[in-house]
């Protein structure tokens, strides 16, 4: 009685006491995901009051829920109606740090736009975007934003020694692309730049056949999303640029199509990589950690002095996590402590996997350094043993969201279809090692 609202919507959080974040960021994407359909475009979401959430961290989530479930994945639907909640406003509670919830709101009006944008790369199908397209988006989206960015192809991988990378390239049609996207903080006082460089390297296989070891046909249109480890450290590198922390980073996305051809490289073939080992080829579907063991090791030599990696890499790690949690592995303790951190703001799911002597020899080659696989058993860890060969003694975490990246079954708050997954973590780990702005 009394409302001014014309209608009103009332979405459960569950119990007070165990209130998170990652219940409002869903209950928002729920409220939108019900309007949208309903034709009704604006939404006042009703700030949950709580002891146990800071309003600040509810609002970022609010925001980017609202986000989350608003994209839908039928871009190329002719009766697409294009709906979309055209405003979405928050009530606070009287006495709330109105300044303070304006900047958590515009934060997440950045994060939110950047997930979907990765969404948007990722639901894109392998015809109507190759590796030189990703590059295009990618370019795009760098002169809006403001960052640095360049495109190369075959000359500059063969420039590069690239052999891991070119490999996988070399039986399609369509040319590769290494993509470089690079941020600079501003305002660097007291002289040149001594802090960090991190390095985001990302799978960019725009369509994943499997090559001359071809996957079985069923299913094999789901592989136009083997980019989605790319189309997340591209939604990152926006973020990052508009959030502006006080840290240095590259993006590299290693783009290409795998493809059986009278070119294709062949299971028993031996390539060299960059870094100078050589790498026997025993299935040619397993080429994201190809295009990444030369994009880690040209990310090392750009600088990086922290890598981090996101790949849909691996089966195992779905059979291994489920749709549940993305897999997550680190060579140091201390990267890893923070991307933990990471995740209790981020709400994203990842789970830590093992790395060990015993897995790395079950990589090893009889004719060169290494071989690209090492059976079925453990085939998530042994992809990421074959990455830690290229990262070397440099701080390190890889992420297989394999199993994440896409959507499976529609959720209230999702829609079926990519997800973004990865984008909000990488960006907080960033964010975690920005340098005090007394040390500027
Ligand atoms: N892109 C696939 C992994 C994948 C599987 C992503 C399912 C998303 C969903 C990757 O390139 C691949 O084919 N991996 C092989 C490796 C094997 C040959 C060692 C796999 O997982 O079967
Ligand atoms: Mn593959
Ligand atoms: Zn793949």
């Amino acid at each position: 009685a009394g409302l001014a609202a014309n209608r009103l919507l009332i979405v459960g959080l569950g119990k007070s006491a165990k209130l998170t974040a990652d219940k409002v960021r869903n209950a928002a994407g729920t409220a939108v995901r019900f309007v949208k359909p309903r034709g009704i475009r604006e939404l006042v979401f009703a700030l949950p009051v709580s002891e146990l959430l800071p309003a600040a961290s509810c609002t970022r989530a609010a925001v980017e829920g609202a986000f989350v479930g608003d994209f839908d994945p039928d871009t190329y639907r002719s009766d697409r109606k294009d709906q979309s909640v055209e405003s979405f406003t928050l009530a606070a509670p009287a006495g709330a740090d109105r300044t303070a919830l304006e900047a958590a709101f515009a934060e997440a009006i950045i994060i939110g736009e950047s997930q979907n944008f990765t969404r948007s790369l990722v639901n894109e199908p392998g015809n109507k975007l190759t590796p030189t397209i990703l590059g295009q988006r990618a370019a795009q989206m760098a002169e809006k934003v403001g960052l640095n960015w360049r495109n190369y192809s075959t000359d500059k991988l063969h420039d590069l020694k690239m052999g891991a990378f070119w490999s996988v390239s070399q039986g399609s049609a369509e040319p590769p692309a290494l993509i470089v996207l690079r941020y600079e903080p501003e305002g660097v006082k007291d002289g040149p730049y001594t802090g960090p460089t991190l390095g985001l390297v990302g799978k960019g296989i725009t369509f994943d056949s499997g090559g001359i070891s071809i996957k079985p046909g069923e299913n094999m249109e789901k592989m136009k999303y083997d980019m989605a480890g790319g189309a997340a450290m591209i939604g990152a590198m926006r973020a990052i640029a508009l959030l502006k922390p006080r840290v240095r980073v590259i993006g590299i996305v290693c783009a290409a199509e795998n493809m059986p051809d009278g070119k294709a490289q062949k299971p028993g073939d031996v390539q060299t990589a960059m870094s100078g080992k050589t790498i026997e080829i025993i299935n040619t579907d397993a080429e994201g950690r190809l295009v990444l063991a030369d994009g880690l090791t040209y990310a090392r030599q750009l600088g990086a002095t922290h890598l981090i990696d996101a790949a849909t890499l691996t089966g195992a790690c779905v059979v291994a996590l489920g749709h549940v949690n993305a897999g997550a592995f680190s060579n140091d303790d201390e990267a890893w402590g923070k991307f933990d951190a990471a995740l209790t703001i981020s709400g994203e799911k990842f789970w830590r996997l093992p790395l060990g002597e015993e897995y790395a020899e079950m990589i090893k080659s009889e004719i060169g350094d290494i071989k690209n696989t090492g059976g079925r058993y453990g085939g998530a860890i042994t992809a990421a043993e074959f990455l830690k060969v290229f990262v070397e003694e440099t701080p390190w975490i890889h992420l297989d969201i394999a199993g994440l990246a896409w959507v499976e079954d529609s959720k209230p708050y999702i829609a079926k279809g990519p997800s973004g997954v990865a984008v909000r973590s990488i960006l907080e780990w960033v964010r975690s090692y920005q340098l005090l702005a007394t040390s500027f």
